[in-house]
């Protein structure tokens, strides 16, 4: 499994902006994407490139349960950073929190891209170490060290939401391509564990080694 180091942020959001630009292009395009802040500068080449997003579908990997705080939710945050400024139906945006998708997010959804992020302890989407390889989609406890990084967006500790849906690491593999993104030197430890080293549930991105179709892209 290569990681692909690119010359800053910049190149590493357009050169995922390209592979997302190209998979518009399919019939009926089915995407899972992120969240955080690495996907930020993708959103808005995307959204400065005007593409016809009008045939496509979207999951989104993660929301919180019970946050109180209603601009960190992550529906929020996709609405003000890609849909509200894309030509997207409304009908064909998804997004884990809603448990009538559930079955959907688990199930046989031919998804043709799918984006990640990785979270200090190798987390992808909110499939915390321990993970079952086999999760489906499900609600799950966030560790203390989650907490304590996501607590930046928030207005203190104690407002971070103790318990998310994620959608399970099953479903995220059964993508037909998967792109991991990494920005920044604070990621490069746990990237280069999760991509070469031991395929192990204690670093659920290593699950991503056995994918036939996965490609990593990191900037420091
Ligand atoms: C959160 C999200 C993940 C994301 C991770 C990394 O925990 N649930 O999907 O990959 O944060 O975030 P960032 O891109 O801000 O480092």
């Amino acid at each position: 499994m290569e990681i692909k180091t690119l010359k800053n942020y910049k190149e590493l959001s357009s050169t995922v902006a390209d592979i997302v630009e190209y998979t518009l292009t399919l019939p009926e395009p089915k995407l899972i994407l992120p969240t955080g802040s690495t996907p930020l500068g993708l959103y808005k080449e995307l959204v400065n490139r005007q593409l016809d997003w009008s045939t496509t579908t979207t999951y989104n990997l993660d929301e919180y349960v019970d946050n109180t705080i209603q601009n960190q939710s992550y529906r929020y945050f996709m609405m003000e950073n890609l849909f509200k400024h894309i030509n997207m139906d409304d009908d064909n945006i998804y997004f884990s929190g809603d448990t009538a998708v559930w079955p959907d997010l688990s199930y046989g959804t031919e998804v043709d891209l799918c984006l990640l992020g990785i979270g200090g302890n190798g987390h992808i989407a909110f499939n915390e170490p321990g993970s079952s390889f086999e999760s489906e989609t499900r609600m799950v406890d966030l560790t203390e060290e989650t907490i304590k990084d996501n607590s930046r967006f928030f207005p203190s500790i104690n407002d971070v939401p103790t318990q998310a849906v994620t959608m399970g690491l099953k479903p995220i593999m059964s993508s037909k391509k998967i792109i991991l993104m990494a920005n920044g030197k604070h990621k490069k430890d746990i990237l280069e564990q999760a991509m070469y080293g031991d395929i192990t549930e204690n670093i659920p991105a290593s699950v991503l080694q056995t994918h036939t179709n996965m490609e990593t892209f990191y900037c420091d």
